[in-house]
């Protein structure tokens, strides 16, 4: 039997024996976090058998409610990637502060940021959640890594990646040479490449926003979401479809797949706290895969990854997918 087959181990070997000089130190943490998404697999797919749903009763620095997988999501990632030696610190959406490497491990040369379990208020209804990820360069001496270490610009991301939980479990990855999609194999634990140099088209006809808070929208939000509800009759002259799943990973995942625009905009209830989604381990990793696979990623005023980030939880506006429909989107910003 003829087997042609690519395993992401594989490929990422591959794609490291292009990198003059690459010591093997990235292709490792990769397999590590790999490793990571396939325990939190598992755990998402055997569900109430294993008693991982509900509320773990506690709230994180965000003053969201964590999801007991959240916290389990959480202590799976520090524990498969803090022993290897490749990292010198990690943070994610549940810990406070930074997570520098413990004292009895070697420390390396990469930050990893991750949002373990994203759309957790869709765990206990079934539907697809994720992982996000993003690897950053530790500057300067990373012997004692600072929060300030993190606060580099998404255009400086090593690597950013997700994993979704959905009917079949996908790992999706950027190292800035496009964007490769690989499916879990149950029966053999590996992840396959199955959708290679992933390209968003350019057009959609599919919008994503929780319409829930139009009363509180900008006005070029509101302007392009009135414009594509009046479809043919309108402006745009034809019907839009309209979707919203709640979980990050799986919008992106969709326009990834079949085009759209996702939004989660500045509104009047959130502005204080400058957005909904976190810049570290949602909006940077998110748009380096959506810029790599041909889309847009913007605030509505300015370019996501060129945002110098001011703070490790940092929120920011987010307007994404479909290069012309986002381009629209800014120029409405600048009309306004
Ligand atoms: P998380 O579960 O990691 O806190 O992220 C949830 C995020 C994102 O995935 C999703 O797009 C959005 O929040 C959903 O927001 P609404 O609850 O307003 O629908
Ligand atoms: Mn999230
Ligand atoms: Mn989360």
């Amino acid at each position: 039997m003829q087997n042609n087959r690519v395993s992401l181990t594989q490929f990422i070997i591959e794609e490291q024996r292009r990198v003059k000089g690459a010591t093997g130190d990235f292709t490792s943490l990769l397999n590590d976090i790999v490793t990571a998404c396939k325990q939190i697999s598992g755990l998402v797919n055997k569900g109430a058998l294993v008693g991982v749903l509900g509320s773990a009763g506690s709230e994180n620095v965000q003053g969201e409610t964590q999801k007991k997988l959240d916290i389990i999501s959480n202590e799976i990632f520090l524990q498969t990637n803090e022993w290897a030696g490749h990292l010198a610190a990690m943070a994610s959406e549940e810990m406070d502060d930074i997570y520098p490497i413990p004292a009895r491990y070697p420390r390396g040369k990469y930050l990893l940021t991750f949002d373990p379990l994203d759309g957790s208020s869709n765990i206990d209804v079934n539907v697809s959640v994720g992982t996000i990820f993003s690897i950053l360069r530790c500057p300067g001496n990373c012997e004692n890594p600072t929060a300030e270490a993190f606060l580099q610009p998404g255009t400086q991301q090593v690597c950013a990646g997700y994993a979704i939980y959905g009917p079949s479990t996908m790992m999706v990855l950027t190292t800035g040479h496009g964007v490769n999609g690989f499916t879990l194999d149950q029966s053999i634990g590996e992840f396959v490449l199955t959708h290679a140099n992933i390209q968003i088209p350019a057009d959609t006809n599919e919008f994503a926003i929780n319409a829930s808070n139009m009363r509180f929208w900008e006005k070029p939000v509101k302007r392009y979401v009135d414009e594509c509800l009046a479809g043919k009759t309108g402006e745009r002259d034809k019907d839009f479809n309209m979707r919203w799943v709640a979980s990050m990973v799986a919008e992106v995942h969709r326009i990834l797949t079949r085009g759209g625009v996702f939004m989660y905009p500045l509104d009047s209830k959130m502005k204080d706290k400058g957005g909904k989604l976190r810049l570290m381990y949602e909006a940077n990793p998110m748009s380096f895969i959506i810029e790599q696979a041909g889309g847009a990623s913007s605030t509505g005023r300015t370019r996501i990854m060129d945002i110098q980030p001011t703070g490790l939880h940092q929120r920011v506006p987010v307007i994404l997918g479909s290069r012309n429909e986002v381009e629209r989107i800014i120029s409405y910003h600048q009309d306004a």
